[in-house]
């Protein structure tokens, strides 16, 4: 391994059947698919950003044929696979031209604006989603890859061109409302007039434009909030000035594109999901995050309520590089827990809404340091309980060595630690039925000294452990995973 676990490379792809030590639940049947960074050397190219690394997906799938009555087996399986999803931008790399997407290479603003208009970057190392019947990988850029959950393999791009706006940017999480099961995304567009987009993908993936909002200098925003009514855009003073995407000369990384302006606040955006009228734009204090945990309503939607983990200092971001992390500087990573809670005004019926009444409080939750926070998507769009999120030392001085369970009622803490292990982003996937946290937490755990990844099943309600599994390698630390409860293929 390299001297830095976890921002190493993984060149081996792998397809296993690996046995279970412990227990795990009878109904769970489904996949978990990781996603994540995996290659950060190709040939004799390197890339400079952690975000930049080539997107490479692991598929764990829970076999229960070997659970007899949802009773622990000894011979208990889970088909493992990992595999670099084989894109665009990993045949130019494995062609000896690996540059990077997201803050490698000198490129100038022009090159990259027509870039991604003609031929966006598609080195979608952040997640997989179910769009429709479809699997995508995703990424900040609006090209998705369509991706073959089972044997991982890329089976087209999927680039919208239809008849709705579309943007250059897109946030790379897209929210699902489980009632209607209706999946909302945002994408920025860049023009005479800078606007988010905002669409909403039914059940067979078709778009619909639900609104836009204008803004004259638009934000760097990874994530957003959705609620039963609303769809809530923080718009964090990580800005860009769009004229500078058409001046000409080398201007370096895209990153490095946005700027810090304290100065603006931070717009918190409220749209109607129905109409895409802007509710209520209220203000607060200049502030970053990448992941809206949840957001749900109160009062008959008078209020909204949605948890933003932030990040003390934004100006780390354009730092992520490979060789900061290597070395252990974190902060940009590290982040705390916070709820703002939206007042509307106190008025029923969306058309009596004033924007000017409209207020943000905000409180802190968890300050102790967190990465990559989830509520249990049984619960998404409604109030939540708990939220589970990677435990870092803040400020950070090295990667998670414990997972967190948050109770956001009692302010309770729950940690689970196991020696020096590092963690990965933990995936709360609920039992069929029971209180909220009865389910299980699945996380990738990495044992520096054994040079090798574990598969980890935590008790949900307890933060215990009660399965592992060895995977046949250490890989890198990636970003996001779900859990599938219809991908039931084994092997
Ligand atoms: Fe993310």
């Amino acid at each position: 391994m390299e001297s830095a676990p976890g921002f190493h490379s993984l060149t081996e792809e792998r397809t296993a059947s690996l046995a279970v030590e412990g227990s795990l639940p009878g109904w769970l049947d489904g996949s978990l698919v990781r996603n994540g960074p995996g290659a950060f050397s190709v040939g004799g190219d390197t890339v400079d950003h952690w975000f930049d690394g080539l997107a490479m997906c692991y598929r764990f799938g829970f076999d229960p044929g070997n659970r007899a009555g949802g009773a622990v087996d000894a011979a208990d399986a889970v088909h493992y696979r990992n595999r670099f999803l084989e894109t665009d931008a990993y045949r130019k790399a494995r062609a000896g031209e690996f540059d990077g997407g997201f803050a490698t290479g000198e490129t100038t603003l022009r090159e990259r604006l027509a870039g991604l208009l003609d031929e966006p970057y598609d080195n979608t190392n952040i997640v997989v989603e179910r769009v429709g019947d479809r699997y995508l990988a995703l990424t900040e850029s609006p090209r998705a890859v369509v991706v073959d959950p089972v044997t991982l393999g890329v089976e087209g791009d999927a680039q919208y061109d239809g008849p709705a706006p579309a943007g250059q940017l897109a946030c790379a999480h897209l929210k699902r409302d489980p009632a209607t099961g209706t999946l909302f995304n945002v994408e920025t567009a860049f023009g005479r007039f800078n606007e988010y987009h905002i669409h909403a993908l039914d059940g067979a993936g078709e778009r619909r434009h639900v609104g836009s909002v204008e803004t004259d200098a638009p934000a760097y925003m990874h994530s957003f909030a959705l609620t039963p009514r609303y769809v809530v855009l923080t718009e964090f003073p990580l800005r860009v000035d769009p004229l500078r995407f058409f001046l000409p000369g080398r201007q370096g990384p895209f990153i490095e594109r946005f700027a810090w302006e304290p100065e603006r606040g931070t717009r918190v955006v409220v749209v109607d999901r129905t109409t895409g009228e802007v509710v209520a734009e209220p203000e607060t204090e200049p502030l970053f995050g990448f992941h809206h945990v949840n957001a749900f309503e109160r009062d008959g939607g008078t209020e909204l309520v949605f948890d933003l983990e932030t990040i003390p200092d934004a100006t780390a971001i354009g730092e992520l590089s490979l060789e900061t992390l290597r070395n252990g500087e974190l902060d940009a990573i590290a982040g705390r827990l916070e709820r703002f809670t939206v007042d509307l005004g106190g008025v029923t019926g969306v058309d009596r809404y004033r924007t000017g009444e409209a207020t943000v409080g905000r409180k802190m939750l968890y300050d102790d340091g967190t990465a990559l926070p989830t509520a249990s998507p049984a619960r998404w769009c409604r109030s939540h309980r708990y939220v589970y999120a990677m435990s870092m030392d803040q400020p950070a001085t090295g990667w998670a060595t414990g997972v967190l369970k948050h109770d956001t009622r009692t302010g309770d803490a729950v940690e689970f630690h196991d020696g020096g292990d590092y963690f990965g982003e933990p995936v709360f996937v609920p039992a069929p039925d029971g209180p909220e946290d009865a389910g299980v937490v699945l996380t990738v755990a990495l044992d520096v000294d054994a040079e090798r990844s574990r598969l980890l099943a935590l008790d949900g309600e307890r933060l215990e452990e009660r399965a592992r599994v060895e995977l046949p390698h250490a890989t890198p630390f990636d970003f996001h995973g779900r859990y599938f409860p219809e991908l039931k293929t084994a092997a």
